[in-house]
């Protein structure tokens, strides 16, 4: 254990890594920013730095950019072991060189790990020329992952069509209430992993006081929302639950020293609700 990893409450070793179709790899477990206001996210930053995260999830319209790279300049963990992902916005599909300099000049780094074109935005950008504009950036390592987010299969597959670069990930809304089962299979098939966004439903639902799983809670002496982070692990996704609050901050890092049981994740998997189960925005109609 070098010296900085002594002063994290948690080993971030004790995170499982997914290694990406470019050979990079990604920490399984990450904390999101959607929605940490810019005035507390250097401090939560921070913290969740503390705890042992090291896979940092933010996106340029999330505004906090700035506040996540304060808190990694301020940090004693190395750069090369964080993982930094953002996401490029709607507005900026013909324009990605600009937008990732501008994102890598409030994060104060050189290069992001993994960066996203954050929805295709079908009706008024253009994914197809982002996307050139991401293996150009793959290219001259300002980002050393690139993929996608929110894409549907058929968006993937007309990506597919024009692409050198196989997108890396697809981060789409993936809870127990809205599984994604298709689009875990089309990632299969594209070589293209799933990132779970809302992991927890954003709390929009009942999920934490599902019946299901909380028996699993009760089995394992866990809370609700660390089963729920559990089953993302073993159905081989990648998660980074958003939490404002340091102690859900260690409550979601500490889902480790325990495993669902079959029978557990095949009752947790049943909860799917399809379309009916989406909180977040249908990726067909948002621009
Ligand atoms: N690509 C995209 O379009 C997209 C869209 C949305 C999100 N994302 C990414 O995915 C990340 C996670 O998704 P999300 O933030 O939308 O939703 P989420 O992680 O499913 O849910 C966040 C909500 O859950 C609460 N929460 C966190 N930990 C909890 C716990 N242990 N027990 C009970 N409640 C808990 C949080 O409350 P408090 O904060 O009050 O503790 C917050 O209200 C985002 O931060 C962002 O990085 C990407």
């Amino acid at each position: 254990m070098t010296e900085h990893q002594s002063t994290s409450e948690f080993d971030p070793s004790i995170v499982p890594v997914v290694e990406l179709n470019d050979g990079n790899t990604i920490p399984q477990l990450g904390y999101g920013v959607f929605k940490v206001p810019p005035e507390d996210t250097e401090a939560l930053v921070a913290e969740a730095l503390k705890v042992g995260y090291r896979h940092i999830d933010t996106a340029a319209i999330y505004g906090n950019e700035e506040g996540v790279g304060a808190a990694i300049a301020k940090s004693d963990v190395p750069r090369e072991e964080l993982f930094i992902t953002t996401k490029l916005w709607n507005d900026r599909h013909e324009d990605v060189e600009a937008a990732l300099q501008e994102s890598l000049d409030k994060l104060g780094l050189d290069y992001v790990d993994l960066y996203l074109i954050h929805w295709p935005s079908t009706s008024t950008g253009n994914f197809k020329a982002a996307w050139k504009g991401l293996e150009q950036a793959k290219e001259q390592g300002l980002a050393k992952s690139i993929g996608v987010a929110n894409f549907t299969v058929k968006n993937l597959e007309d990506l597919e069509m024009v692409s050198k670069i196989r997108p890396a990930v697809n981060q789409i809304e993936l809870h127990p209430y809205f599984a994604r089962w298709k689009e875990i299979d089309a990632g299969r098939v594209h070589g293209t992993k799933v990132e779970s966004w809302g992991p927890l439903g954003q709390n929009k639902t009942d999920l934490l006081e599902n019946e299901d799983i909380l028996a699993a809670a009760e089995a394992h002496s866990k809370t609700p929302a660390q089963i729920v982070l559990r089953w993302h692990l073993q159905n081989n996704v990648i998660v980074f639950p958003k939490t404002a609050t340091p102690s859900r901050m260690r409550e979601n890092f500490d889902i480790f020293d325990f495993e669902l049981t079959d029978a557990e994740m095949l009752a947790i998997n049943d909860l799917d609700l399809g379309e009916e189960g989406r909180v977040g925005s249908d990726p067909d109609e948002f621009s």
